[in-house]
This record gives structure tokens, sequence and C-alpha cells, in this order.
């Protein structure tokens, strides 16, 4: 069982299907986490959510990494209310934006919104929280999907930005080497997430949202043999992950 009592993470997209089990985990862990989501709604929703839960503290934010300005006055905030972070996860995108049409079809605007929503956004997250978190025993966990590799008809936004979502991540792994904390760039395939089930969606192919926070709580805590090396592959079950 992973400990992190006394640890402080913050899950950006807390509020989205992964994010909300990735929280759960980390709350069971004893950890404080810091969640964010856009919207306040389903933050609340995600307070409740997790009220079975005892050990660990939630404290949520309401914030769209939309501006660099937006996404640096909150880094601000956080480390002037908690200090360093031991840990952080970026588990934030838009689907509905940039997906839907074959490449020749692609409006600019869906371009457009993709590129903003699906990595823009995730350059600012990054650029603004990375540094926050503490040199050698933090870590940085951060989810991109399976289309950053092999492509997915009518996804071509969202591949693109899943591609570039990964290299930044390996990218600043590289430049932070020694000094900075740790990285992990995880890719996924389709998850069971709770809203997805609700809708009807599912396959007992995937891996569960829940296993997703697992692994996350894993490579936070650095103890794992896994927790060695910076990429990894959780796509589905019955794939062969492709080697480093
Ligand atoms: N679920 C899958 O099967 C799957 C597969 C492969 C890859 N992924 C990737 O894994 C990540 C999480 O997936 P998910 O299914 O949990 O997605 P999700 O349910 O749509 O949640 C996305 C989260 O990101 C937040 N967010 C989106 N745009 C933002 C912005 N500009 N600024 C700040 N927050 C923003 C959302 O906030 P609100 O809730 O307020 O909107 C939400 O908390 C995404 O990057 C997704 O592409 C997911």
């Amino acid at each position: 069982m992973v400990q992190l009592a006394h640890r402080t993470v913050l899950v950006v997209g807390a509020s989205g299907g992964i994010g909300e089990e990735v929280t759960r985990t980390l709350l069971a862990t004893g950890a404080t986490v810091i969640a964010q989501g856009r919207s306040t709604a389903k933050l609340q929703a995600l307070c409740h959510y997790t009220e079975d839960l005892s050990g660990g503290r939630l404290v949520t934010f309401a914030r769209n990494f939309s501006t660099s300005q937006e996404t640096n006055s909150f880094a601000t905030h956080l480390l002037n209310e908690f200090g360093q972070l031991d840990g952080l996860v970026i588990s934030m995108g838009d689907w509905s934006t940039g997906g839907g049409a074959p490449l020749l079809q692609v409006t600019d605007e869906a371009w457009e919104k993709g590129l903003q929503n699906n990595l823009t956004s995730h350059f600012y997250a990054l650029r603004a929280l990375v540094p926050l978190v503490r040199p050698h025993l933090g870590a940085v966990v951060h989810l991109s999907g399976y289309s950053s590799d092999i492509p997915y008809p009518k996804a071509a936004p969202v591949s693109a930005t899943n591609a570039g979502r990964k290299m930044l991540l390996l990218t600043m792994a590289e430049e932070l080497a020694g000094q900075g904390p740790r990285f992990y760039e995880l890719i996924i395939g389709m998850i069971r997430t709770r809203p997805r089930k609700q809708v009807g969606i599912d396959n007992e192919a995937w891996y569960q949202a829940e296993e997703i926070g697992q692994y996350v709580a894993r490579l936070i805590e650095g103890e794992d043999t896994r927790a060695q090396k910076t990429l990894h592959y959780l796509t589905d079950r019955g794939s062969t992950p492709p080697s480093r």
C-alpha cells in the first residue's frame, strides 16, 4: 500500500474521469491533494465523490489554463499557500475539441481549438507548475493518449497534440535531468472511467481509471522499480506496448 502522508500533490484535471480516480487514490494514501478543474460544479461533485475517504486532505481550485496569465497567477498562489509540491499530475485535455472529422475536413477553427485545449494549455501548465515541484524527491506525471504513437482516424488534431505533449514532457525531463524533479510520461489507451460507464461505454480490455490512479501513486512514491524510467505505456491489456 502506497503511503503519501505529509506529501502535497497537485492534480491538474482532477474533475475529469481519470483525474477523479487519481484524486481518490492519492487521498487514500494520506496525501494532501490540490485538485484543479475548470468547472466549480464538477469540483463540488468531486468533493462529494471523495467524502467516504479519510486520511488525506482535499483542496479544490477552479482555474482555466487557456492563458499563460491565469496559469502563472495560479502557480504563484499555490507557492504562497502551499510552498513546494511533492507531486504534480497533469491529467488535462478536451476531447470535444479537435476530433471527429477526417483530416481533410478539419476546419481552421477546430484545429486552433484542438491546439489550444490539448497542447498550449499543457505547455502553460508545465512551464508554470514544474518549478513548484521539489527537485529530486518530487515527481511530475503527465498523461497522454496512445494516439501519440499510433494513428486513430478522425482524431488527427488529438493525435498530433498527444504526440506534441509527449515530447514536451520528454524534452523537459532531459533538460532538467539531475536538477529537477523525477518526470514520468504515461501513455494510456482507452480507460474505463465513471462518466464513460454512465453513458454505457465500457470494455473489459481497457484499464480502469482506478488502476491509473494506483500506478500514478506508485510513481510519485518512487520506490517501485518502474519509477526509474520516464516513459510508460498503459494501453489495453491485450496489446504489447512499444519498446522504449
Ligand atoms: N479517458 C480516456 O480513455 C483517455 C484515453 C487516452 C488519453 N486520455 C487523456 O487523459 C487525460 C484525462 O482524460 P479524462 O478522460 O479524465 O478527460 P476529462 O474527463 O475530459 O477531464 C479533463 C480534465 O481537464 C480539465 N481541463 C480541460 N481543459 C482545461 C483547461 N484549458 N484548463 C484547465 N483545465 C482543463 C477538465 O476540467 P473540467 O472538468 O472543468 O472541464 C477536466 O478536469 C486527457 O489528456 C485525455 O486526453 C484519456
